[in-house]
């Protein structure tokens, strides 16, 4: 590690070096050079990274996420509540106050959001101890418990004729091939008065319907474990009466993107990086993804201190939970000219989980959009210079770059992990404890200021500030962009995910 460590750092100092000259040379000329800004360079920036502002951040946005409290009863910040307009005001002011700058600008789009309130689901005599209801789920009709027999569907119940006659009954499907919104779509449509939708690997089972049809109905996921008894008992002809209760609202509003773009540096080259501004409903969302876009807030409050021969345009999105509602919307708005002047886009979504593991998406030039594998490396390359381990996970859909890489765009990001649990192995390579998750609060009430590794959230932030630095200096070297279609590769499976909810 060391002997790369230090060519590294020879090679950052004679950048540096080299990034004075031309200040030397000119600072005699006019009073307006002596106090021009210094070019952006990495160490510089670096070096303006300190844990103290970030936990000062963290603190502020807690008591933000409390504005959620009178509708919900605990901190949130998801989108529609008190705590996520604090959190796109905070954002918006601490930009607005850094001066002309940056250009500042709001970007409303329509947003869905659901809410269970309560639920409940009878198969036969029993409460089938996993059973969840959906996200984005109808509630049952009126809002009352509603009874039925429980009908076995065909196949996965992807398409119409996998379904009989369902008038007044409860559909029990599989999990698998298609998004669990055409299953309760097509139960909906067969007349089912709910829907049951069990796995088909082994495990627990949570997912959300996506958008909202007026064809869903109200929809449970089960274990393959619980559904197990009721499939041999529907497949040898037997009858199970059943019982579906959810108290739920699905409505519509508008949410805000908050955009923040260099006003210096080449407007037809952008690096482009964004965080989420918004949290689930169920906790403050301080890792998740505070450490992110709060990450972001400092890396551009620094920022101001350089000049950049690129455009740095900074994006908090909002909607990220509820399907990456912001960055789809954004990316699917771009012209293609506009689409065209993002060299690279790069997501920075929980970066302090306390458990954490240095993630680098495994994002290839050979599955995505020519340049994500240079990102890749950049990334990794930094952790390797620190003598510092890190792990690739997969590029699967989970976060805001999703809508990028579709159109074109060259993406790839770091992470700490989410619900994901860490192993022996990990342990030995990033300390921390085997057979926990990386964060034991994602998506819950704890991921609170005490959520956050500051070791990590320090030098991820440093990275990110690294890789802004990095191509606002330059792109030399960077390939091109070649178009905006979506990627060589014309044979993706069915991504299991679009945001961070299982949708398949
Ligand atoms: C943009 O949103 C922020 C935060 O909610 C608000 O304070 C500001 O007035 C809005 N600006 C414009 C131009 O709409
Ligand atoms: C990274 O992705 C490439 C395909 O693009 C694959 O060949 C490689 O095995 C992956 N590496 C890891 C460690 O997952
Ligand atoms: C990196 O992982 C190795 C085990 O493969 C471990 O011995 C080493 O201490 C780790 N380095 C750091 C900085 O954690
Ligand atoms: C954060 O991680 C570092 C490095 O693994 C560890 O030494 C430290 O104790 C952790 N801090 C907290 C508060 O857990
Ligand atoms: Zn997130």
């Amino acid at each position: 590690m060391a002997p790369s460590y230090l060519s590294i750092a020879l090679i950052v100092l004679g950048e540096a070096f080299a990034s004075q000259l031309p200040l030397f040379e000119t600072s005699s000329l006019s009073q307006t050079h002596l106090t021009a800004k210094e070019l952006i360079s990495s160490k510089s920036l670096q070096d303006r990274i300190h844990v103290d502002n970030l936990l000062e951040r963290a603190n502020t946005l807690y008591s933000i996420a409390q504005l959620g409290e009178d509708e919900y009863n605990h901190p949130t910040r998801v989108i529609g509540s008190k705590g996520h307009l604090g959190t796109i005001d905070y954002i918006y002011s601490t930009i607005a106050q850094l001066g002309d700058y940056y250009t500042l600008s709001n970007q409303s789009f329509p947003a869905v959001v659901g809410n269970v309130f309560e639920s409940r689901l009878v198969l036969g005599s029993e409460v089938p101890q996993s059973a969840i209801a959906m996200s984005l789920t109808p509630p049952t009709k009126k809002k009352q418990p509603v009874f039925g027999p429980l009908a076995l569907v065909s196949n996965f119940g992807c398409d119409a004729s996998d379904y009989l006659d369902l008038t007044s009954k409860i559909a029990l499907i599989s999990r698998g091939d298609c998004p669990f919104g055409t299953k309760s779509s097509l139960a909906g449509r067969a007349g089912a008065i709910a829907a049951v939708i069990y796995n088909n690997e082994k495990g627990a089972l949570g997912g959300t319907l996506g958008t909202p049809s007026p064809d869903h109905i109200a929809t449970f996921s089960i274990s393959d474990s619980d559904a197990a008894l009721y499939i041999k008992k529907l497949k040898d002809g037997e009858e199970v009466q059943a019982s579906a209760y959810i108290d739920a609202i699905v409505e519509s509003i508008e949410t805000t993107n908050i955009i923040a773009q260099t006003k210096e540096g080449d407007p037809e080259n952008c690096v482009m990086l964004g965080g989420h501004s918004d949290s689930v409903t169920e906790g403050p969302g301080i890792n998740d993804d505070g450490s992110g876009s709060l990450t972001l807030l400092e890396v551009a409050t620094q920022l101001v201190n350089y000049r950049v021969n690129n455009c740095v345009r900074f994006a908090w999105w909002a909607g990220e939970e509820e399907g990456l509602l912001g960055s789809d919307y954004y990316v699917s708005v771009l012209s293609p000219e506009e689409n065209l002047k993002i060299r690279l886009f790069m997501d920075y979504d929980m970066l302090a989980s306390p458990n954490f593991a240095y993630q680098v998406y495994n994002a290839t030039n050979s599955l995505n959009p020519v340049g994500s594998e240079e990102l890749r490396d950049l990334y990794t390359e930094f952790y390797t210079s620190k003598g510092l381990n890190f792990t690739y996970i997969p590029f699967d859909g989970r976060s805001d770059y999703d809508a990028f890489i579709k159109h074109g765009i060259p993406g790839g990001g770091i992470a700490t992990g989410a619900e994901g649990v860490k192993t022996e192995k990990e342990r030995q390579v990033f300390g921390g404890v085997a057979g926990d998750w990386y964060d034991p609060c994602y998506h819950q009430l704890c991921d609170d200021v005490g959520n956050v590794n500051l070791t990590a959230w320090e030098l991820n932030t440093k990275l990110v500030a690294h890789s802004v630095a990095t191509y606002a200096r330059s792109f030399d070297g960077y390939p091109k962009r070649t178009g905006i279609e979506a990627t060589a590769v014309l044979d993706v499976p069915l991504s299991k995910y679009h945001g961070p909810k299982l949708q398949v």
